[in-house]
């Protein structure tokens, strides 16, 4: 098979290292990669949004399928667009999308079919969310209906935070992702992720993950795209898991298909869990960035096969194996990020950290010049440990990080804190 992979992150790159391994493949592109990519795929200079070139490339080519990375293509209806000219891809046409790319379509699925979320309201002008926050307590959740590339969300503390956050949205702080609101309830407890891969009727459950968003060790400082990941997390015990598919996923892909659109390719549930058992906090319609990461470096079987099923409802057939192992994934950063950072700076020992056994050095951010690596973005690598514990797992991604000589860089230094002291506890 001829396939295309869409997007330039550590998500892509985990992705295309695993599909090259697909025997089925016969040429691997990625649209438009990066740094690392570039060893696995033949990258294509075409950006992620530029639809109508990808589709042009596709006929072109003669691709067979395309894997698409971000949601932003998917809101804006690559999955559509390819569909229309004969392409199979993997991923929910714009309709279903509307799952991750309008948190009040979200929420209100979950509130018609009793999907257990936090308790909300929308609103389209400043004055009535204020009122509805004056009449609440706090904390209080209040996030953008639209795509904020994960920084939409803000969590209140008092009355005068939450109306200024209502005043700097509806003034454009997001853009037009803010000019819908939706204020919710806090919930608390441990927050984790789950995966499935869905055909619009079946699902297959993939693996559980925990994701580190803020910026700062101990979970300090604002929120990132991540800044690593590992999975299984345990806090996803079995029971959990269960709970999760019957209570959340399969009344999800249900209503969608009711609604008359299906929803295919991976849903990735952001979930917590609390006293009362698991809650969406949100969906994405797309892997995870850096979960993918972990998931690809623990999958056992080929994944191409999967991932065509969900386009031709034949997941029922597919069965997927895992290594047994813990994968954690170390995000390695510009400093500055998530705010302004240096680019073009050097990254060496890329090498060194890849010759570690148990050790995959993803790209994010990266270009390649000569021998040369050069950091171009925010999130640069994503420095990756297979272990039998979680501690094992994060001793390996730690030891590739130490390999690693990029002085413009900095990581997290406590990745995976809440499984390690779930372990040292003995739970
Ligand atoms: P989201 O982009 O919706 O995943 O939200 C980003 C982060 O905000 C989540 O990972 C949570 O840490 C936090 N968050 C979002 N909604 C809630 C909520 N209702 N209660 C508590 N924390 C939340
Ligand atoms: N790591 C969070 C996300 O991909 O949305």
């Amino acid at each position: 098979m001829k396939v295309l992979v869409i997007g330039s992150g550590g998500r892509e790159h985990a992705l295309c290292w695993t599909l090259k391994k697909s025997p089925l493949i016969e040429r691997l592109f990625c649209a438009p990669g990066n740094g690392g990519i570039e060893e696995v795929a033949d990258c294509v200079d075409i950006g992620a949004e530029d639809i109508e070139k990808i589709v042009d490339f596709s006929k072109m080519e003669a691709i067979d399928f395309v894997v698409i990375g971000p949601e932003v293509p998917l809101v804006m209806g690559l999955a559509d667009k390819l569909s229309e000219a004969g392409i199979r891809s993997f991923g929910p046409s714009a309709a279903a999308a509307a799952l991750e790319g309008s948190k009040g379509f979200m929420k209100d699925l979950c509130r018609k079919n009793n999907i257990p979320t936090a308790a909300y309201q929308r609103f389209d002008n400043p004055d009535e969310a204020k009122a509805y926050v004056a009449r609440n307590t706090f904390p209080i959740v209040i996030k953008a209906d639209g795509l904020a590339a994960g920084k939409g969300v803000i969590i209140a503390g008092s009355l005068s935070e939450a109306n200024e956050t209502i005043d700097e949205i509806f003034g454009g702080l997001f853009g037009g992702a803010g000019a819908e609101i939706v204020i919710e309830e806090f919930m608390e407890g441990e927050e984790a992720s789950f995966f499935v891969l869905t055909d619009g009727e079946n699902i297959l459950p993939l693996a559980t993950a925990q994701d580190h968003k803020a910026v700062g060790d101990g979970d300090t400082g604002p929120n990132t795209g991540g800044m690593g990941a590992y999975s299984p997390a345990p806090v996803m015990t079995p029971e959990m898991i269960d709970a999760t598919i019957d209570r959340i996923i399969k009344p999800t892909i249900a209503a969608m298909k009711k609604q008359g659109i299906p929803f295919t390719g991976v849903l990735y549930a952001g979930l917590m869990i609390t006293k009362d058992g698991p809650k969406l906090i949100e969906y994405n319609v797309r892997f995870g960035d850096p979960e993918c990461q972990v998931l690809c470096a623990r999958m056992g079987s080929d994944l191409l096969p999967a991932l065509v099923a969900t386009t031709n409802e034949s997941l029922a057939d597919v069965k997927l194996q895992w290594r047994d192992e813990t994968a954690l994934v170390v995000v390695m950063a510009a400093h500055g990020y998530p705010g302004a950072y240096e680019k073009n700076t050097t990254i060496k020992g890329l090498g060194a950290a890849a010759a570690i056994d148990d050790v995959l050095a993803f790209h994010a951010g990266t270009k390649r010049e000569g021998d040369t690596v050069l950091a171009t973005g925010g999130r640069v690598l994503g420095i990756t440990g297979l272990g039998k514990t979680v501690k094992q797992a994060q001793k390996k991604a730690y030891s590739g990080v130490d390999a690693i000589d990029w002085p413009q860089g900095f990581c997290r230094s406590d990745i995976g804190w809440r499984a390690v002291k779930r372990e040292e506890q003995g739970q």
